[in-house]
């Protein structure tokens, strides 16, 4: 008998492909997917744990959960993911009803899990070793989990896929869960992102987003051989079906000149690059750990824009960062300016116990001034992201159709209809919407784009080859 199955996931496109992972082998287990928490036989939650209100927001849809099983008690309730991993059996003290924990490297266990708490077995845990439990490749095997089931239905869209290539994280930047979570640092064998890509192709999708949380530290070692990021990329670019490949996220350190060759290169490498620098002052940036300077981060700026001089660059920052003063902020605003980012992922720094900033650190910046910070730097980024979209009025780009626009979504009236308003991505990955047709969705067409607002461009489709005769004809 099919079962039914509800999954919400929040976080990272790492997380994002995980529940694709744990759809897909559920699927082979008789479930399919219901939005709806009441008619669901099993409700999973696939979590993060980067900031507070990531794992405050868990807590609450599991509160919200408490009384589900008075229906239904053979309900079903797992935790999956970086809070599994991060909290444990807390989980199970917070919310006792709660059936089972299973960490980002257990994911393929759970149809197994599943199985045994129908068969009465009780609370399951499963998670990897701690970063001091056991020698590194214990820890690394603990941590391994590279399932290659695909599920389709939860992809971006049907066109695009993400493409684990590296798992955990070794830099430790003091703020940082990710480490702890996610394990060692571990590049995947190559010939495997290789055919997994290649049945992406196969599958029909067009644009492939590798993904690491440090991906151009990639780096696999079979013998006297290595390949690096730059070497995948020229493999993976011979796939026929393969349009695009973007890669995220990047570490300013590991920009070297052979991945900056690749991407000019390449045809189908997104021009685009996520890098973030997190601070723009250097005391912090130690206390961060991240291992630059900011004029070490701002040569490879200037090395990115010499190879790639259209490149679309993006950063992260964390604002009230402990012991950030107005001056440190004043950096910030002073690189934001400068740098021109096309966009900028601004947050609160929140505070994860077993990070050393925890430890070391007071979290001494009061949240209104966390919050008034991010405001500020976040009017800064909006000026120039709206300035530089204003650069494309009059231009045509090349427009990968990714489906119906969130706006024509939300209309009901258009549900129907072919004509519907559609949002699809430039190579440097900004948003355009246009209206057109349902059968476009996944194509790659040009449009000309007419107006632009801080996120987004609108266009019109290009259709230059009806002539006037034909358009006569037409009306
Ligand atoms: N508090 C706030 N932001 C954080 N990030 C990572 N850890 C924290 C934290 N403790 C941000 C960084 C990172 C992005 C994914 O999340 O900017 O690049
Ligand atoms: Fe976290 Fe730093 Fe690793 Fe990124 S590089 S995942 S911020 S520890």
């Amino acid at each position: 008998m099919t079962k039914k199955l509800y999954i919400e996931t929040v976080g990272c496109q790492m997380n994002v492909l995980d529940s694709e992972l744990v759809v897909a082998s559920l699927r082979k287990h008789d479930y399919e997917l219901t939005d709806s928490t009441t008619d669901a036989d099993t409700i999973l939650f696939n979590t993060c744990s980067v900031r507070q209100h990531a794992e405050d927001k868990i807590y609450s849809a599991l509160g919200r959960l408490k009384n589900a099983k008075k229906s239904n008690p053979n309900k079903i309730i797992g935790v999956l993911g970086c809070m599994a991993q991060k909290d444990q059996r807390l989980i199970f003290q917070r919310a006792p009803f709660v059936d089972l924990i299973v960490g980002p490297g257990q994911l393929h266990q759970v149809p197994d899990l599943i199985k045994e708490v129908e068969a009465g077995a009780g609370q399951q845990l499963e998670v990897s070793l701690g970063r001091k439990e056991g020698s590194r490749d214990q820890i690394e095997r603990s941590h391994e989990s590279f399932d290659p089931l695909r599920d389709p239905a939860m992809r971006p869209t049907p066109f695009q896929a993400y493409v684990r290539i590296q798992i955990g994280c070794d830099k430790f930047c003091t703020y940082c869960i990710v480490p702890s979570v996610r394990g060692p640092e571990q590049s995947r064998p190559p010939f495997q992102i290789l055919s997994e890509a290649q049945q992406l192709a196969d599958e029909g999708c067009k644009e492939i987003i590798l993904l690491g949380q440090t991906v151009n530290s990639y780096r696999f070692r079979d013998g006297e051989q290595e390949t690096r990021l730059s070497d995948l990329l020229y493999s993976l670019h011979e796939i026929d079906g393969i349009e695009r490949i973007k890669f995220i996220t990047n570490y300013p350190k590991d920009m070297t000149d052979d991945l900056l060759e690749a991407v000019r290169d390449l045809p189908k490498c997104s021009k685009y690059l996520h890098v973030p620098i997190q601070t723009a002052s250097n005391r912090l940036l130690e206390r961060m750990k991240r291992g630059y300077t900011v004029e070490e981060y701002l040569v490879m700026m200037d090395r990115i824009r010499e190879w790639l001089p259209e490149v679309a660059v993006t950063s992260d920052f964390i604002v009230g960062f402990c012991g950030e003063t107005e001056e440190d902020f004043q950096l910030t605003c002073d690189l934001v300016r400068e740098q021109r980012f096309k966009n900028s992922f601004i947050f609160k720094y929140s505070e994860r116990p077993g990070t050393k900033g925890a430890e070391h650190y007071p979290d001494d910046v009061p949240d209104e001034v966390k919050r008034r910070r991010n405001n500020e730097l976040l009017a800064i980024q909006n000026t120039i992201s709206e300035e530089d979209n204003q650069r494309f009025l009059g231009q045509e780009v090349e427009v990968l159709v990714e489906g119906p626009s969130k706006a024509s979504l939300k209309s009901d009236a258009n549900n129907d209809s072919q004509q519907v308003q559609l949002t699809g991505r430039t190579m440097c990955d900004r948003i355009v919407v246009f209206d057109g047709n349902r059968r476009q969705i996944g194509q790659t067409l040009p449009v000309k784009i007419y107006d632009a607002s801080i996120h987004t461009l609108f266009g019109l489709v290009v259709t230059q080859h009806v002539g006037p005769e034909l358009f006569s004809l037409r009306t």
